[in-house]
C-alpha cells in the first residue's frame, strides 16, 4: 500500500464472493446438491434460466484468480464455505475432497500474502436440509452450529476472520416472502420463523466457535438508511416500518437482546411468539460486525407493498445502478456512525459494497472501461473514510465483488466485478476500477 494512503497501514482491502456465484461444478468430487441447485435448475426461476453449473469455474481456476488479487495490491479475500460440498447430505458424511478444495482455496491465499474472511452461510443450504423443513425448523440451529465446527476443526489454523451468516434479511424476504431467491417461498409465518432460526443458528455457531476457535468471528448484515420521502407521518411512519424490517430486525436481537416492536405490527397474525430464552442465546457477544453496504431507500406509504407497506422512491437528479439502487455514498458513512451507537467500538468491517454497471460487453485494449463504477468506489471509499475519521472502528473494506459472477435469480445478467469475465471462454480481464479501487496519495 501506498505510504501516503489515508488509511491505516492495517486496515485490509480485499473482495468477496460467494461459493455458488463463482465457483461452478456444484455437484463436483462428491458434494451434494444446494436449493441453489434445486431453484436454478427450476423452469421460470432464474433470467434466461442461468445456473451456476459452471459460473466463474472458480473451483478450478482459484489459483488465477488469487495470483490476479495480489497483483491488484489486495490484502485478504472474503469467500463463502458450500456447506453441501463438505457436507453432502448437510448433516453426518464428510465429504475429504470438499474440504480439500478450501484447503487449497486458504493455503494459496496465505501463500500470495492474503488474509482470508470466511464466511459459513452465503444462502446455498444443502438441499436434502430443506427436505427436512430447512430454516423454518429450529433444528436448523444445530444442524449449523456442527457444520460450523467442522469447518472451524477444518481451518481455524489458517484463518483468523469468520462469519456465520451473510445477510439474514434477504434469506428471509428474498427466500421467503418474495420467493425471488432459493427456496422461492412467500409466507410471511415462514418468514418469521426462518430470521429467527437464523439468529439462532448464528449464535448456537457462535458458541461453538468460544469452545473450538481461537480467533474472531461476527455476522454480516446488510443495513441501508430509510428516509422519509416526505414529512407526511404516513411517510415517516413507513420509513420507521421499512428501517425495523431491515435493518433494527437483526441489530437489535443481536445487540439489545430483543426485537424492534414495529415487527409485531408489520407481521400481524403471522407474528409467532417466540422462547424467552431464545434472546439471551442470540444476544452472544461476537469479535466484530460485517457491514454490506448498497444503497438508501428513500420511502413512502405504499398500503400495497408486502410486509412493511412502505417502498422506495426514485430521487430525480441521482444516478442508478443496473439493479435500480441510487447510488448514495453518504449512506454508507451514516450506516456506519449507526452501528457505532449500537455496538460501540466493535470492529467493523465494509464486507461487501459495490455495483452494476452496463460494462462494454468485450475488452478492449486489455482492459474494460468502467467509469461509473470508479466513480462509484471513489465515492464510497471516501464514505468509509469519513466515518473512520469520525471515529468508527473500521477496520477493512471488502469490494463485491472480484469478478462478474451469477447475481442469483439476475443470472449472468448483471455485472458486479472489478475483473470482467468473457462467460464463453471464461477469461479474466481487470476492469478499469480493478485499479482504481485501493487509494493512493491524497485522500479520494
Ligand atoms: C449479496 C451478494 C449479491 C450482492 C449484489 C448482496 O446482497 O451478498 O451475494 O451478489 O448483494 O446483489
Amino acid at each position: 500500500m501506498n505510504e501516503k494512503s489515508p488509511f491505516p497501514a492495517d486496515f485490509l482491502w480485499g473482495t468477496a464472493t460467494s461459493a455458488y456465484q463463482v465457483e461452478g461444478s456444484p455437484l463436483a468430487d462428491g458434494a451434494g446438491a444446494s436449493i441453489w441447485h434445486r431453484f436454478s435448475h427450476t423452469p421460470g426461476r432464474t433470467h434466461n434460466g442461468d445456473t451456476g453449473d459452471v459460473a466463474c469455474d472458480h473451483y478450478h481456476r482459484f489459483a488465477e484468480d488469487i495470483a490476479l488479487m495480489r497483483d491488484l495490491g489486495l490484502s485478504a479475500y472474503r469467500f463463502s464455505i458450500s456447506w453441501s460440498r463438505v457436507l453432502p447430505a448437510g448433516q453426518g458424511t464428510v465429504n475429504p475432497k470438499g474440504l480439500a478444495f478450501y484447503d487449497r482455496l486458504i493455503d494459496t491465499l496465505l501463500a500470495n500474502g492474503l488474509q482470508p474472511m470466511v464466511t459459513l452461510y452465503h444462502w446455498d443450504l444443502p438441499a436434502d436440509l430443506d427436505d427436512r423443513g430447512g430454516w423454518r425448523e429450529r433444528d436448523a440451529a444445530s444442524w449449523f452450529a456442527d457444520y460450523a465446527g467442522l469447518a472451524f476443526r477444518a481451518f481455524d489454523d489458517r484463518v483468523n476472520l469468520w462469519t456465520t451468516l451473510n445477510e439474514p434479511w434477504v434469506v428471509a424476504d428474498g427466500g421467503y416472502v418474495h420467493g425471488t431467491l432459493a427456496p422461492g417461498h412467500r409466507d410471511l409465518a415462514e418468514a418469521a420463523l426462518v430470521s429467527h432460526n437464523l439468529l439462532r443458528a448464528h449464535a448456537t455457531a457462535v458458541q461453538a466457535y468460544r469452545a473450538e476457535g481461537k480467533h474472531e468471528i461476527g455476522i454480516v448484515l446488510n443495513l441501508e438508511p430509510k428516509h422519509p420521502a416526505s414529512d407526511a407521518p404516513a411517510d415517516v411512519a413507513a420509513a420507521r416500518r421499512a428501517d425495523a424490517y431491515m435493518n433494527r430486525y437483526y441489530l437489535e436481537p443481536l445487540v439489545l437482546g430483543t426485537y424492534p416492536p414495529e415487527l409485531a405490527e408489520i407481521f400481524g397474525a403471522a407474528w409467532p411468539r417466540f422462547p424467552g430464552a431464545d434472546f439471551s442465546l442470540i444476544r452472544q457477544p461476537i469479535d466484530f460486525l460485517g457491514v454490506n453496504y448498497y444503497t438508501r431507500g428513500v420511502t413512502r406509504h405504499d398500503a400495497t407493498a408486502i410486509p412493511t407497506r412502505a417502498s422506495s422512491v426514485r430521487q430525480p437528479g441521482s444516478t442508478y445502478t443496473e439493479t435500480g439502487w441510487e447510488v448514495y455514498p453518504a449512506g454508507l458513512t451514516e450506516t456506519l456512525l449507526r452501528v457505532r451507537e449500537y455496538c460501540g467500538d466493535l470492529p467493523l468491517y465494509v464486507t461487501e459494497n459495490g455495483a452494476a454497471f452496463p460494462d462494454p460487453e468485450h475488452p478492449a485494449n486489455g482492459t474494460v472501461d468502467d467509469p461509473l463504477r470508479v466513480a462509484y468506489y471513489r465515492a464510497h471509499v471516501g464514505a468509509a473514510l469519513e466515518a473512520l475519521r469520525r471515529g468508527v472502528n473500521l477496520r477493512g473494506y471488502f469490494a463485491w465483488s472480484l469478478l462478474d459472477n451469477y447475481e442469483w435469480s439476475h443470472g449472468y445478467s448483471k455485472r458486479f466485478g472489478l475483473v470482467h469475465v468473457d462467460f464463453e471462454t471464461l477469461r479474466r480481464t481487470p476492469k478499469a476500477s480493478a485499479r482504481a479501487l485501493i487509494p493512493s496519495g491524497s485522500p479520494p
